[in-house]
């Protein structure tokens, strides 16, 4: 077989690729693809061929053989956007020892020092919410809570409104120009993005070189990454630091205000979950906006919210799936992949042919009573935060940060859709509502009051 031309069945196999496809959107057309060609079909995007790949055994060969079958296989503008020294750029032994520098941010330690900034930001942004007078749209507020999050957890201060909403526009415009044509030329959308990139690398450098210059404790995630590359014997330079810090945002921001968005989407479909999480928060003692500190411990009898936010990421997984390049031809499932080829993981397809989930359309948090996913066999069934070498160094931060969230709207505020209809979900770039998903917050309920209502026609 021929590098570079269209993969060919492994002899005594099956008998031919899907070819042809046209790229497009939606679960609903991979599915029935996957239901005619099987766990492994060849499709394209953007106009290139791309293996997409679904199940766990075939994703546990994928994500554990990293670096050696597949490689990471970021597009031009995303590499030369999030630059040179970015951990999606890493490879080898280099992306290993810094994801070691990374972890540290994700402590234990370094997370219970987040909690009262993240409780910070959540509770200021869902009071804001209530006292709006008309609809809000759930997705774009829920980004702006995330980057709000994101510069007050890595920077530590506020940087004052005005600059605030200046940064926030100016990291809009890097999320929404990350993916485009390498074409530097005035106007272009890859051009933006570096302007954007440029920007946000000026502000953070002016931080960095206070917090150097200064003897304080270092105690945001800024420092700790800090003084963790010193330990780690890799004190990071200036456009090192930077770098980071634009690609730790680009990684939480739209990722986490995708779950929270999912996770007010599903509540408000399902009130009788909403109405046991609510019982359940007031009967551990959760109140709204209470002045007695968090700490994490707090969260660990928090079984059923777990559960909750488990089967929003399993139902909703806001990264549907991770892309890689072959660095080898080799075979899965019966195909030959020929090196140079794309190939798609995909974690939405995994989580609904999961068998270890019956009816996989349904919302059902009681699903994760039993531990379902623990295990070697299971653990590649579900897989919100990817797998293997590459999965994801956030995930902890993530989930704190929904559960500070849905603590705070289960307890303190009533909400109710404002269309007629519940959106459609678009996958991309991240899982999220067509319309944005409008909804009226309000901060007055009583216990009889249902937290969460949805009139549909
Ligand atoms: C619900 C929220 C989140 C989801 C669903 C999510 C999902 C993922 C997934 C699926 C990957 C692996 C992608 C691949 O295999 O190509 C990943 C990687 C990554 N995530 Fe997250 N993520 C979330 C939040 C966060 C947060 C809050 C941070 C950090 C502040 C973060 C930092 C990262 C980083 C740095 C990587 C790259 C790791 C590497 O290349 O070694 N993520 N994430």
């Amino acid at each position: 077989m021929r590098t570079g031309e269209a993969p060919h069945p492994h002899p005594g196999s099956r008998s031919g690729w899907a070819v042809g496809e046209r790229e497009r959107g939606g679960s609903s057309f991979h599915a029935s693809r996957r239901k005619r060609h099987g766990n492994v079909f060849k499709t394209h995007l953007l106009g290139r061929p791309v293996v997409r790949v679904t199940g766990a055994e075939h994703l546990r060969r994928l994500l554990l053989e990293e670096h050696n079958l597949v490689g990471v296989s970021w597009p031009q503008s995303v590499q030369m956007i999030l630059g040179s020294s970015s951990l999606a750029n890493a490879i080898g032994d280099i992306h290993q020892h810094k994801r070691k520098v990374y972890a540290q941010l994700f402590s234990h330690s370094a997370l219970e020092s987040y909690v009262p900034r993240i409780r910070q930001v959540v509770m200021e942004t869902v009071r804001e919410w209530c006292a709006r007078e008309g609809p809000i749209s759930v997705y774009a507020e829920s980004r702006k809570l995330t980057f709000r999050i994101a510069v007050s957890v890595l920077l530590g201060s506020s940087p004052g409104e005005e600059k605030m909403i200046d940064l926030l526009t100016t990291f809009e415009q890097l999320t929404k120009n990350m993916f485009s044509l390498p074409l530097d030329i005035p106007g272009s959308g890859y051009r933006k993005g570096i302007q954007a990139r440029d920007r946000l690398h000026e502000y953070f450098g002016k931080v960095i070189e206070d917090m150097l210059q200064s003897d304080a404790e270092y105690s945001t995630a800024l420092g700790i990454l800090i003084q963790s590359s010193k330990d780690h014997g890799m004190g990071m330079s200036m456009q090192e630091l930077k770098e980071a810090m634009v690609e730790l945002m680009f990684a939480a921001c739209a990722t986490t205000a995708s779950a929270c968005t999912s996770l007010v989407l599903q509540l408000l479909k399902n009130p009788e979950v909403l109405t046991k999480l609510r019982t359940d928060l007031q009967i551990k003692g959760f109140q709204s906006g209470s002045a007695t500190p968090l700490r994490l411990s707090d969260f660990c009898h928090l079984r059923y919210l777990d559960n909750v936010i488990k089967e929003v990421l399993r139902l909703q997984p806001p990264v549907s799936g991770g892309y890689r390049v072959a660095l080898q031809t080799f075979e899965l499932g019966g195909w030959q992949i020929p090196k140079g080829w794309s190939v798609m993981y995909s974690i939405q397809d995994t989580h609904n042919t999961a068998p270890i989930f019956q009816q996989p359309d349904i919302f059902d948090p009681d699903r994760f009573a039993n531990d379902l996913t623990k295990g070697k066999e299971a653990r590649f069934h579900y897989l919100p935060f990817g797998g293997g070498v590459r999965r994801c160094l956030g995930k902890e931060l993530a989930k704190l940060i929904l559960k500070v969230f849905a603590i705070e709207l289960a307890t303190g505020s009533h909400w109710q859709l404002a269309t007629r209809t519940l959106p459609k979900m678009l996958m991309v770039p991240v899982a999220h509502p067509s319309d944005g998903l409008k909804v009226q917050f309000s901060a007055q309920f009583s216990n009889n009051t249902p937290a969460a209502e949805v009139h549909l026609e």
